[in-house]
């Protein structure tokens, strides 16, 4: 039994096939970055546009690549929540007709479910129940997974996400869009403890997050507190020990709430999925944390960790529970 699955939630236009064994025969993304780039951010009406011309190519070169036709499909999947609702649109118009032409079942799976059903997917073992950490640039929360569709939210973030930092913080430093790759880069020629930047709740057992108290720190650290005409630093030292400094503060936050979140719920299980956890810092830091506590980690493979429609193998799970979507299915930009 094969599937073809389709993201567009936000700036990346994908689609994968994979079997209901969980192999993935194919996982195509195209991303938008070049477009959206000049703008410093992503342009919801820009992508969706951009996922119109870019959906049925990207459709045909995942066929192409699993060695299938749309005749081998029998079951289409789509994230329809949460995300950019004009780019969501588009993903679900277009798996609405392919489920109904090809006569096959339709499944909605939900985006940041299937970030943390990456680590399933990659694992290639039950991983099941677990602490889930999503962080992405729309989504910083911890999770209790209790099966792969049963995810009960521990706490978010207040303000920004881990990802929508890094990119604002990329951006005030002048490294450009995307801005978590490029200060990731930037951080390694820096010094981590040049500036004591704020961690906040990390001293008290609250499961919340916030960025923004971080962001303006690394904004007056940069300029001072005349910020209103500042230019962004020029390469050197000073640049690269604020975003080191800016990093390993996200870095302790993250590994800091994951320990906690694994004390109260009892579990020993940590899936980390979501754009940022393709960041080496933090991938090592969780590791060292989980290994201290006797915990298991599961971080599934860079290609696997930012956004992609192999991880809707989450419709796997749904269709062995014969949960199909109806025909008026509808694009859903929040959920949590
Ligand atoms: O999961 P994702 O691809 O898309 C969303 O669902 O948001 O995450 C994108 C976010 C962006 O904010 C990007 O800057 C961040 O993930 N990101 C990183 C790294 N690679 C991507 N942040 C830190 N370090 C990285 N290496
Ligand atoms: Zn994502």
């Amino acid at each position: 039994m094969k599937f073809l699955a389709l993201e567009t939630s936000c700036d990346e236009t994908a689609a994968a096939v994979f079997t209901d064994e969980l192999t993935v025969l194919s996982s195509v993304v195209a991303s938008q970055t070049d477009l959206h780039a000049k703008f410093g951010g992503v342009v919801p009406e820009i992508a969706s546009r951009a996922h119109l011309r870019n959906l049925f190519p990207v459709i045909d070169d995942a066929l192409t690549k699993a060695g299938v036709t749309l005749a081998d499909i029998g079951c289409v999947a789509v994230h329809n929540t949460p995300g950019l609702v004009g780019a969501l649109l588009i993903g679900v118009s277009a798996a609405k007709m392919l489920a109904l032409g090809l006569g096959v079942p339709l499944i909605a799976v939900n985006h940041v479910q299937s970030h943390i059903y990456a680590c399933r997917l990659a694992a290639g073992r039950d991983i099941f129940p677990c602490v889930g950490l999503v962080v992405s640039g729309g989504h910083t929360a911890l999770f209790r997974c209790d099966s792969p569709l049963s995810m009960t939210l521990l706490g978010g973030t207040r303000d920004d996400a881990a990802g929508e930092a890094f990119d604002k913080v990329a951006a005030i430093l002048g490294l450009g869009f995307p801005g978590g790759p490029a200060l990731e880069r930037e951080a390694a020629n820096g010094n981590p403890k040049a500036h004591a930047f704020p961690r906040a709740f990390a001293d008290d057992g609250r499961l919340e997050f916030s960025f923004s108290g971080l962001k303006t720190s690394v904004l007056y650290a940069c300029h001072g507190q005349d910020v209103s005409k500042a230019k962004p630093p020029e390469a050197g030292p000073k640049r690269a020990n604020l975003a080191a400094s800016f990093q390993a503060a996200v870095v302790d936050v993250l590994t800091i709430k994951c320990k906690q979140a694994m004390r109260k719920t009892g579990m020993r299980r940590l899936a980390v999925g979501g754009g940022v956890s393709a960041n080496k810092p933090l991938r090592a830091a969780l590791a060292a944390m989980c290994q201290k506590e006797g915990a298991e980690l599961f971080i599934p493979p860079l290609a696997l960790c930012t956004d992609n429609a192999a991880m809707a193998a989450l419709s796997v799970e749904k269709w062995k529970l014969q949960e199909f979507a109806p025909a008026d299915l509808d694009a859903e930009p929040n959920w949590i």
